[in-house]
């Protein structure tokens, strides 16, 4: 883990938050290769699950919602997790996380106060007013925007059940304990799916989103590392009355990545009662009218994120030969090549090399680098996961016009026609 969270920062994917003020507790930013490597796991994402599909409509809903959606979905009354504080050091606890009858693991002591309930959704105001009557939340889940605009969904997008509704979003937990690097943050961002069914079919659907996200997560290539674990009633969440959650090993424990809920009719029986508004669909062959019911698969970005990193980091070779390199899959990589002039201080090398990667821009994301010699430049690819590096040489520009394109997963070096290198890397690239 330790070389993971280096290698992010050393390389620019994830920076402490707020670094130069000395940071601000478990926040994380993404730099120049994070932001690249998080939208295509979500540009990933939502060609699979929307635009690939008929049956799905994507939604981008406001992050602070009527106060009164949260009253409904039972945020308000139920989201809540144990807390204790030492009485000795004041370190705060997770009390479900902790072996209560076990020392203060900061101070040694065996203090701890009663368990309190802490609801977890962070709380602000809305306007310039602070009376009480102004408090709103920052949305805990993408989900409920999807609850409370199914009307709209079914009046405008003529889908009919079995259909879904898609959302990438942040969500905000005011977490008692963040930690492990990005795993657990208090702001992250979510990828959900609310699939309404009809209520007698819920089953053979909660099978379906259970395939589905098995073959996510061997597209994203981290299938080697996850278990599938059957939630316990009482560990459930309020709204669920069947779950699996897809759990990953990472390198501090086997923890959850993703979860697949049967969240029935609670939600759209809430936010009926609630608004006085009837979201009751109806059948358009038989006209009846009822709630449908949810399945819902739900999947964090930044645990992806994590979890990719995680699978794909490789060590390989000893001393001078040693090699870092992260197997990323070509489609998450940041940069997909990078283009070489064999020596930067030739001019005829250097602009021939430029009018390849200006023409290569033009198909995918490529790197530049011209600083150092090859092998250190294949070095610094490698670590970021970067799959193809192209080289020039002098005969490429006074023989053949072909170039070296180098494998980061296999080493060999190809000489490749340049007119037929969009081609070459296309077909490589899935
Ligand atoms: N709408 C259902 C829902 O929100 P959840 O299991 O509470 O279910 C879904 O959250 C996913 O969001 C988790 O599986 C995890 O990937 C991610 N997630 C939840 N809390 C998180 C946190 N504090 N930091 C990072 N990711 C988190």
């Amino acid at each position: 883990m330790d070389k993971i969270v280096s290698l992010c920062k050393r390389r620019g994917f994830v920076f402490p938050g707020s670094e130069i003020y000395g940071g601000l507790a478990n926040s994380w930013d993404y730099g120049p290769l994070g932001v690249e490597l998080k939208n295509n796991i979500k540009q990933l994402w939502w060609d699979r699950f929307v635009h690939r599909r008929d049956d799905i409509v994507g939604i981008d809903a406001a992050l602070i919602m009527n106060p009164k959606v949260w009253e409904a979905s039972g945020h308000v009354a139920t989201f809540n997790d144990p807390m204790v504080e030492c009485k000795n050091c004041h370190e705060r606890y997770r009390a479900d996380q902790i072996d209560m009858n076990a020392p203060c693991a900061k101070c040694g002591k065996k203090d701890f106060t009663e368990v309190k309930q802490f609801n977890t959704m962070f709380k602000t105001n809305l306007g310039p007013v602070d009376d009480g009557k102004s408090t709103v939340y920052l949305r805990p889940e993408t989900a409920q925007g999807m609850f409370v605009n199914f009307k709209n969904i079914v009046d405008t997008s003529r889908k009919t059940i079995p259909f879904g509704v898609a959302q990438i979003g942040p969500a905000f937990r005011n977490e008692i304990t963040p930690g492990n690097f990005i795993f657990r943050t208090r702001e992250f961002e979510q990828m959900e799916i609310e699939y309404f069914v009809k209520p007698e079919e819920w089953e053979k659907w909660f099978e379906y989103w259970l395939e589905q996200q098995k073959e996510w997560i061997k597209e994203i290539g981290i299938s080697d590392g996850a278990v599938f674990v059957e939630i316990p009633e009482a560990d459930r969440a309020h709204y669920s009355k069947r779950s699996i959650d897809t759990e990953f090993k990472f390198p501090f424990g086997q923890k959850e990545l993703y979860g697949l809920a049967y969240r029935a009719d609670f939600d759209l029986t809430q936010h009926q009662k609630m608004s006085g508004q009837s979201l009751e669909y109806t059948d358009p062959h038989t006209n009846e009218k009822y709630l449908p019911h949810c399945i819902e698969p739900t999947w964090g970005v930044n645990r992806t994120l994590l979890a990719v990193l995680c699978s794909s980091y490789r060590e390989e070779g000893e001393g001078k030969e040693k090699r870092v390199y992260l197997a990323l899959p070509p489609k998450l990589a940041p940069y997909k090549v990078a283009v070489f002039p064999l020596m930067a201080n030739k001019p005829q090398l250097v602009e021939k090399a430029r009018a390849i990667y200006q023409d290569l821009q033009k198909h995918f994301t490529v790197a530049w680098d011209d600083r150092g010699n090859v092998g250190k430049r294949y070095y610094s690819q490698d670590e970021i996961g970067t799959p193809f590096c192209i080289t020039v040489d002098f005969d490429t520009v006074e023989k053949d016009n072909m170039v070296t394109v180098r494998s980061r997963d296999t080493k060999e070096q190809p000489r490749v026609k340049v007119e037929e290198l969009i081609s070459y890397l296309t077909s490589k690239l899935v």
